[in-house]
């Protein structure tokens, strides 16, 4: 299919998603009017994106002869630890997930997250590794807290920290 969203038009959209899920095997639904329900688990989120975009942060912040290259790439993990936040402010499928969104001490640290992976993009931005550091203490900080409360010894899924693996 070559034709671009913008040409497609709302309906179009709607029709060209449940089209690609029914072919596809993937459960057909109604297209939401809120937010988009969140299909994995919150284990899987802090696996496969939180760890990953945190860890890469906190690299950019005490490497050495930082390039033009390095800071885009800061700033981009930057805005995904920024969208990671909201994800993990809504429950997934995970059997844990509904009571931790539902408690404010875990939406306070949502919160936290949020707000210092933004400081993390205006350091990026301002190419400034010493925001970018301070940033990512904070951002440490966060998960530290959260996890310290609401984690269990074993992730709920079995679905660990993994190796480093490239973005
Ligand atoms: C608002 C709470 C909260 C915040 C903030 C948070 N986490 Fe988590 N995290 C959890 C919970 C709860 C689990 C366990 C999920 C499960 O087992 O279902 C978890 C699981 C994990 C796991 C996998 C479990 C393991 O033991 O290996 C990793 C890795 C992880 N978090 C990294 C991070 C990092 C890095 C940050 C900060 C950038 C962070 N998390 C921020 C609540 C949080």
């Amino acid at each position: 299919m070559r034709k671009t969203f913008a040409t497609l038009g709302a309906a179009g959209v709607a029709a060209c998603v449940l089209g690609f899920a029914a072919g596809s095997g993937v459960a057909q639904q109604a297209v939401p009017t809120g937010m988009v329900p969140l299909h994995t688990s919150l284990n899987a989120v802090m696996v496969y994106l939180v760890d990953p975009v945190a860890h890469e942060i906190w690299e950019y912040s005490d490497k050495q002869g930082m390039t033009e290259m390095d800071w885009l790439r800061a700033e981009q993990h930057a805005v995904n630890l920024i969208a990671a936040s909201t994800l993990i402010s809504i429950k997934g499928t995970g059997a844990g997930d509904g009571i931790w969104v539902a408690d404010p001490l875990w939406r306070a640290w949502v919160v936290n997250m949020q707000s210092s992976a933004h400081l993390a993009l205006l350091a990026a931005q301002k190419k400034d590794q010493q925001a970018l550091a301070k940033a990512g203490e904070v951002i440490l900080d966060a998960c530290e807290s959260c996890h310290q409360k609401f984690k269990p010894a074993l992730p709920t899924e079995g679905i660990k920290h993994l190796p480093r693996v490239p973005l």
